[in-house]
């Protein structure tokens, strides 16, 4: 298919009952799971407990879950032909996820992770191959109709790029009364330096422990405390801290906090962090307090990480 292809298309209207959508910009990648009882020795020979492909990638996960949650979404991000980017998008239009802004770029391939799944201790250990796949641009970004979405989501990574989406939703923004506006939000999941400028620039800023601890930072409260600075004036700062749960600073400085809510047994977490951030846009979007926002976050990803996959999490 032609460079630019889907993108061409029209914003459908909203969706049922005239609700706005909450579109995700980012990975969608195919992940290969190996379930293993434990994770292997180097230079071993082991049987996986099972194997799968998965639809992967932080915005595509994140529109898995804000799907399956019932929210009206969009998944815009970058894809190359082949039978990689059948299946993802298979996968996606399977959840009701609108791919209309998705981007087929004329090189790379579509990444893909071989992910390490244990079995015993939950964890998940990835191998990503990033397929040089060029990310979609702000050129791009400017045939999405705003007026369709009430929130976007970046998943930061070509970060000038979407700086300057974000910039054009903030002008949007500025022209309409406040039931129009889009709310914007970033994850900063990577501690690369290119990236941070982006905690400057959305409503909703979700900081990831690795960004955190890149900073010297040792729990969510000390992150939020020093990175608060970052962010703009009214913004809302998000830290997931894994089995510590997760603490937020809300747009007047108040602090809040919720536990983790561990499943019975830990099976699964890969997408977890996806999850959370995606849990939470849901409920604040739906007008939702922080507090429940971020306690309905960890409650999602908790039931996320003791089941295999994302059906089932409601
Ligand atoms: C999980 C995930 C996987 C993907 C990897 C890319 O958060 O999005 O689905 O393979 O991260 O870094």
């Amino acid at each position: 298919m032609a460079a630019g292809a889907a993108a061409a298309r029209r914003d459908p209207e909203p969706g049922p009952a005239g609700e706005k959508r909450i579109l995700c910009v980012g990975l969608v990648c195919l992940d290969i799971v190996s379930v293993v009882e434990a994770y292997p020795a180097e230079d071993s020979d082991t049987r996986c407990v099972s194997q799968r492909w998965q639809r992967g990638g932080n915005a595509s996960n994140s529109c898995t879950v804000l799907a399956l949650l019932g929210a009206p979404c969009a998944f815009m991000g970058s894809l190359a032909p082949g039978h990689a980017a059948d299946f993802v998008l298979a996968d996606l239009r399977r959840y009701g996820v609108d791919v209309g802004h998705a981007v087929w770029q004329p090189g790379g391939c579509l990444p893909a992770s071989v992910v390490i799944a244990s079995a015993s201790r939950g964890t998940r250990t990835i191998l990503h191959a990033h397929g040089n796949l060029p990310d979609v641009t702000a050129h791009d970004f400017e045939r999405v109709d705003l007026s369709q979405y009430k929130w976007i989501h970046w998943e930061a990574r070509n970060a000038a790029e979407q700086a300057a989406m974000m910039r054009r939703v903030e002008r949007h923004n500025r022209a309409r009364p406040p039931a129009e506006r889009v709310r914007t939000s970033v994850e900063v999941e990577k501690p690369r330096e290119e990236l941070l400028p982006l905690m400057g620039l959305g409503h909703v800023v979700f900081v990831s422990k690795d960004v955190a601890r890149h900073f010297g930072y040792q729990s969510a409260p000390e992150a939020l405390w020093g990175l608060r600075g970052r962010v703009q004036q009214g913004a809302t700062l998000i830290c997931a801290w894994a089995e510590e749960g997760a603490d937020a600073v809300g747009p007047d400085g108040e602090l809040v906090h919720s536990d983790a809510f561990p499943p019975e047994t830990l099976v699964d977490t890969l997408g977890a962090g996806d999850t959370f951030n995606a849990a939470v846009i849901f409920a604040l979007s739906a007008g939702r307090s922080l507090q429940d926002a971020l306690t309905f976050g960890c409650q999602v990803a908790g039931r996320k990480c003791g089941i295999q996959g994302f059906d089932g999490i409601i």
